[in-house]
């Protein structure tokens, strides 16, 4: 049986089936093995985690009279939080911040596709770019940046989730510029859900492609480890906000809130986080805006020695985590931004059919389009066939999420955006 505990709880003898919270927070390549060495425990309770799953049909089982919940208990509580969702009014930035966004027509998403391919493209370079200067100690060209930053706007803008999916088809080769491409539309999508302005959403997109520029500072061998971090080169790895912070400072960057979030993404709202150990009332928006961003995409995305978990998957991980990591309210408007099964996610319909979101509709979180191409009754593949959930008449609905890990169909990502795999 699964248990969720308090890392202070562990001990030597349990088996750990899973840490609650972004593989980024700590330095084990596994997170399922039974905990037999003791530095191990002080390693884990060294780490920003508060709380992990533990296996108890594999390994020792807690007191009873320890505080832990168990997988049915903590899916309720998030399956009643998210079906309360639409219902509940989302977070607004304060009035005084608000004025009106700019009307962009909006565009199909086939059509916005193909622009914020080729966005997605400059900006990768864009990216690429940056790091390769940082890494060589020269300054940054921030006016650049914002005019890629304009553009990525300008694609949110006319298509909210277009971008979005492209950028998390990236390979995991790119993990590391498209990244930071992606964080920089999801800040954008979320700010545009709070009501940010225009000023604000500005500095929320280059915020998100910035956050992570300290990584240029991290030696490649560390960055693109495919195995168990030493403590060592655990702290150099969570020493990239500080380096980030001072290569902007040494680049001229002026907005204080791009600075604070370079210098603030990894804190958390229960004071565990780094490198400052803020608290929910001491971390700004844009930090905890760029929290939420920057862990969806990196547990969404494919590593060289990771699968990335899926969309709405990782919703609903995250929305466990929140009361230790996230701030919940930005949360809940997070999940506004990209659905309750964002595009990506891989679910089964009534009718038994297989697809993937390939877009959201505008008025449910729980009825998205869906291209569906396998069916689990003659368990064969199918014609790709796109389902509206929200067409009147539409009598499927989505019955269940499904793991890639378990179907692993190699053209999921294909079927996703409708069109060939994108080449960079
Ligand atoms: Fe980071
Ligand atoms: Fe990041």
């Amino acid at each position: 049986m699964l248990k969720r505990i308090r890392t202070q709880d562990l001990t030597l003898g349990m088996f750990l089936h899973e840490f609650c919270g972004s593989w980024m927070d700590h330095p084990f390549w596994r997170s399922k093995f039974l905990l037999q060495d003791s530095q191990d425990l002080v390693r884990i309770r060294k780490t920003s985690i508060q709380e992990v799953w533990i296996d108890t049909a594999k390994g020792r089982d807690v007191a009873p009279s320890t505080v832990a919940i168990t997988r049915e208990q903590a899916d309720a509580a998030i399956d009643n939080a998210f079906s309360q969702l639409a219902d509940m009014p989302t977070f607004q930035a304060p009035p005084e911040a608000l004025q009106p966004q700019p009307d962009q027509p909006p565009t199909s998403m086939q059509e916005e596709l193909v622009r914020a391919a080729e966005i997605c493209r400059r900006a990768k370079s864009a990216v690429v770019s940056m790091f390769h200067e940082a890494r060589l100690g020269r300054a940054l060209e921030v006016p650049d940046l914002y005019a890629m930053v304009e553009e990525i706007s300008a694609s949110v803008a006319r298509h909210p989730n277009a971008l979005i999916s492209l950028a998390r088809l990236k390979s995991a080769d790119d993990y590391t510029y498209m990244h930071s491409v992606d964080v920089c539309a999801l800040m954008m999508a979320l700010g545009r859900q709070i009501k940010l302005n225009d000023t604000q959403l500005r500095t929320a997109g280059m915020a998100g492609l910035l956050h992570d520029l300290g990584k240029a500072r991290i030696p490649l061998v560390v960055l693109n480890k495919p195995g168990k971090l030493t403590d060592e080169e655990f702290t150099v790895v969570r020493n990239h906000p500080v380096e980030g912070y001072r290569l902007l400072l040494q680049g001229g960057m002026q907005d204080a809130a791009v600075l604070d979030a370079c210098l603030h993404h990894h804190e958390k709202i229960d004071g565990k986080g780094y490198p400052e150990k803020l608290n929910g009332s001491t971390i700004s928006l844009i930090a905890k805006m760029t929290a939420i961003c920057d862990v969806y995409d990196a547990i969404t995305s494919d590593r060289p020695y990771k699968r990335g978990w899926d969309p709405s998957e990782s919703l609903r991980r995250m929305a466990e985590w929140s009361h230790t990591h996230f701030d919940l309210q930005l949360l809940q408007a997070f999940v506004k931004s990209l659905g309750i099964y964002p595009v990506g996610s891989l679910v089964r319909l009534n009718s038994g059919r297989l697809g993937v979101v390939i877009e959201q509709t505008p008025d449910s979180l729980l009825l998205p389009r869906i291209n569906t191409f396998f069916c689990t009754i003659s368990d064969q593949r199918i014609p790709p066939e796109v389902v509206d959930l929200s067409r009147p008449g539409c009598t499927d609905k989505i019955a269940a999420r499904e793991e890639r890990e378990h179907w692993r169909f190699a053209d999921i990502n294909t079927l996703c955006m409708g069109m060939e795999p994108l080449p960079w």
